[in-house]
């Protein structure tokens, strides 16, 4: 049986960040088993009982939700100005989380869970999974700004090469163009960042896609629930 440490353990439940739970163990709010533990390299296995302020934890269903987000929502659990947070667009009683960020004027594929396994998988570099991002930027792209970004652009000192750029239409009298970019990495702002390197402002930008997920069928604010099939074919990437 895997064993594992228990600040993981809580962590992975979704609770809080693995350096919190490890202050939680210190402060002796955690027991395993009936007993407070405050080891903090103390190895659980999925048998054991885990208490937190005495909610016991990993007990709850694993759930999975695929969001076709709307523009305006915050990707985050809470939010310190109480704006609306993806997580309150959800009718579900799990602890649910979002897997990585849009920004709050992004939409598109979002997805949510409360298995941080999953979670982990589609989210670790090392997976290389596929974002496909369509930004609507102002002005006329041309292919010289197609050939910049397929080169890549600099940003945070990274060589950021898109493996698939396309201009998708071109509005002459909006003199507003459609990109379809797809990338593997997730940093911060970076679609609308790459434009910036290449001179354009992004107008509106939508993630068409994240691995094997779309949201053709769900119009924006609806979800629904991933399949089994769908989920173990995301624990293949593994
Ligand atoms: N790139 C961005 O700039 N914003 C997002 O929300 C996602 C990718």
């Amino acid at each position: 049986m895997e064993m594992e440490r228990l600040q993981k353990v809580i962590a992975k439940a979704g609770i809080t960040s693995r350096r919190k739970a490890e202050e939680l163990i210190m402060a002796g709010v955690v027991k395993v088993n009936g007993t407070v533990i405050r080891e903090l390299g103390t190895k659980v296995s999925p048998k054991d009982l885990i208490e937190v302020n005495g909610q016991v934890i990993g007990k709850e269903k694993k759930v999975y939700y695929l969001l076709n987000k709307p523009r305006g929502v915050i990707t985050s659990v809470s939010d310190e100005k109480n704006r609306k947070t993806v997580v309150d667009l959800i009718d579900c009683k799990e602890r649910i989380y979002p897997v990585g960020r849009l920004d709050y004027d992004t939409t598109g594929v979002l997805l949510l869970t409360n298995d941080g396994d999953f979670a982990n998988i589609l989210m670790h570099p090392s997976h290389k999974i596929e974002k496909v991002y369509l930004a609507k930027v102002a002005g006329i792209v041309k292919g010289d700004t197609i050939h910049a970004l397929e080169n890549g652009v600099r940003l945070d000192g990274k060589l950021i090469k898109p493996s698939r750029v396309k201009l998708r239409k071109i509005h002459t009298k909006q003199n507003t163009s459609y990109v379809e970019v797809s990338i593997h990495e997730g940093m911060n702002h970076q679609v609308k960042r790459m434009f910036q390197a290449v001179g354009f402002e992004v107008l509106k930008l939508k993630r068409e896609r994240l691995a094997f997920f779309d949201v053709k069928d769900l119009k924006s604010g609806q979800y629904r629930m991933l399949s089994p099939k769908e989920v173990a074919r995301v624990y293949q990437f593994k």
